[in-house]
């Protein structure tokens, strides 16, 4: 996510996934007006891993949902694979979400009477090829180390084992990007470190991954690292890593 200022010196070669220019975003609550996000410009790159932290209501979660077509702008532009996403209807912004983005949230929502290899395929549910998704399920679920667990139900899993199999479900259509809000944040460290690795393994692959994190490790081991304080980006740099 390059700063007001990088526009010129910073030119990138690769086309960003989704970009974001002087995005605002205000509530209305009871006549009062919040400006979560207050003219805040963004891009994140293919491969990339960006670490989103700040305060508590600094504006991280409405940037994601920003991110993930969760929510528009107030004002400014959002744009998705160079496309104004205020262009797309309703369907369209579904569709594109469905299609571009995965998502990851800190509590799971597995589905608890579904085991985890049909927890994964849920997201392709309507496909007509069951063979094929599950297949693409039990591949995902091996890979994130869980090969043994497939017909395991959410509550006969660990915290990071379900963690591990949200993140097969949010890559089980393939995402260019991949949303995470505090993925690591029930987990020992152990864990969060595998849960990295993946990270790691699909951003070599082109995905860009972009988290809402508390911890400290997750934010060192990101490329960049936005920080928000009060709406606004107040840092916008490479992670320095030690
Ligand atoms: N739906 C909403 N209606 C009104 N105000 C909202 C709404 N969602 C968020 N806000 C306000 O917008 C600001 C930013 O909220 P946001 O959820 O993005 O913060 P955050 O950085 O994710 O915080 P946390 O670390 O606590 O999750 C806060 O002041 C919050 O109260
Ligand atoms: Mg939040």
């Amino acid at each position: 996510m390059a700063g007001p200022d990088d526009a010129d010196s910073d030119e990138r070669e690769t086309n960003p996934v989704i970009s974001g220019h002087d995005v605002v975003k205000e509530y209305v609550t009871g006549g009062e007006t919040v400006r979560a996000l207050r003219g805040i410009d963004f891009r994140v790159d293919p491969g990339e891993f960006v670490a989103i932290v700040g305060p508590s209501g600094s504006g991280k979660s409405t940037l994601l949902n920003m991110l993930g077509l969760l929510d528009v702008p107030t004002s400014g532009l959002v744009e998705l694979n160079g496309l104004d996403v205020e262009t797309f209807g309703d369907a369209e912004r579904t569709r594109k979400r469905k299609e571009t983005i995965g998502f990851v949230f800190q509590s799971f929502h597995l589905i608890p009477t579904l085991t985890a290899v049909e927890n994964v395929e849920v997201p392709r549910l309507l496909d007509r090829t069951p063979r094929k998704t599950r297949d693409a399920a039990t591949d995902l679920l091996e890979r994130v180390g869980l090969g043994e667990r497939l017909d395991h139900y959410p509550d006969e899993l660990s915290g990071g084992q379900k963690q591990r199999v949200a993140i097969a479900r949010a890559l089980v259509n393939e995402p260019r990007l991949l949303l995470a809000d505090e993925p690591t944040g029930n987990l020992d460290r152990d864990t969060g470190d595998q849960i990295l690795a993946e990270f790691d393994e699909i951003t070599d692959e082109g995905v860009a991954v972009v988290t809402v994190t508390h911890d400290d490790y997750v934010a060192q081991s990101a490329d960049r690292v936005v920080n928000l304080i009060d709406g606004t980006v107040r840092e916008d740099e490479e992670a320095v890593t030690g």
